[in-house]
């Protein structure tokens, strides 16, 4: 399969805080892999910096071979790399048919949506995550969970090779998390690699093979979930801070 991913020894500072430190890892193509650590440990961080919301102060990143280090997040997207944001963002004043249609326009989305066309095409996803039926209304009357699928299905229509989630569970019920969980594992099981992020390790326990660990900006732990839970510094950086796995 082969590496889709690989960071080394990224470092982003932000004044006097370091807020990932010497961070390298690698991720397999089709891998399931999750990001934990406590609140501010440097999660988001570490996907702004893949995506290029950030620039890193040292270190590299590689994406399908090729350095996309301080690229811009558009061209990061046309290769391949789609995220989603912890606080949800949308177009207020598209309709959510609309909000996916621009991802579908760009241009891996068109490779996929040029014989059906962008409207159908947005259609699809929408119905995938479970939107087609709020199609013409506009995100803002959406609740959380519907605005969290919405993130996803715009994710999707960038046709990505790698998708980072960055606490896609985060505020919703746990009805609204099992429908999200089966929404990823079906991108999964369709060719995406998954990249998602979490803070409570129990949220991601049963749903990927593989977890690294942060804390202060530097990675702890990688491992399978079980293991990666029951590591000595793991344990202290989380009920460190009073936040257990329960
Ligand atoms: N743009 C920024 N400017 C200054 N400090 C930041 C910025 N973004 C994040 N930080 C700090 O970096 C650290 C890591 O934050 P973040 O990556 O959001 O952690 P997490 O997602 O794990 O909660 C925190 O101390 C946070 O306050
Ligand atoms: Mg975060």
């Amino acid at each position: 399969m082969g590496v889709i991913l690989e960071v080394k020894n990224l470092t982003k500072k932000f004044g006097g805080l370091t807020a990932v430190n010497d961070f390298s890892f690698e991720i397999e193509r089709g891998e399931f892999i999750g990001l934990i650590g406590p609140n501010g440990a440097g999660k988001t961080t570490v996907f702004n910096l893949i995506s290029g919301f950030e620039r890193p102060s040292s270190g590299s990143i590689r994406f399908d071979g090729i350095n996309i280090t301080s690229m811009s997040p558009y061209k990061i997207v046309n290769l391949g790399i789609a995220r989603t944001f912890q606080l949800v963002r949308s177009f207020k004043f598209l309709t959510i048919l609309d909000n996916v249609s621009v991802s579908c326009l760009s241009p891996r989305g068109k490779e996929v949506s040029k014989d059906i066309g962008t409207e159908e095409y947005a259609s699809s996803i929408l119905t995938a995550v479970g939107l087609v039926d709020k199609a013409r209304i506009p995100p803002i009357v959406l609740p959380h969970g519907d605005l969290r699928k919405l993130q996803i299905g715009k994710a999707i229509g960038t046709n990505p090779q790698l998708l980072l989630l960055d606490e896609p569970f985060s505020g919703l019920s746990y009805e609204e998390q099992l429908i999200i969980t089966d929404l990823i594992k079906k991108l999964h099981d369709d060719g995406v690699t998954i990249f998602i992020t979490g803070h409570v390790l129990r949220e991601l326990m049963t749903l990927v093979p593989r977890v690294l660990a942060m804390h202060q900006g530097k990675l702890i732990a990688d491992g399978p979930p079980r293991e990666v839970a029951s590591h000595k510094i793991v344990l202290e950086a989380y009920l460190g801070r009073g936040e257990g796995f329960a």
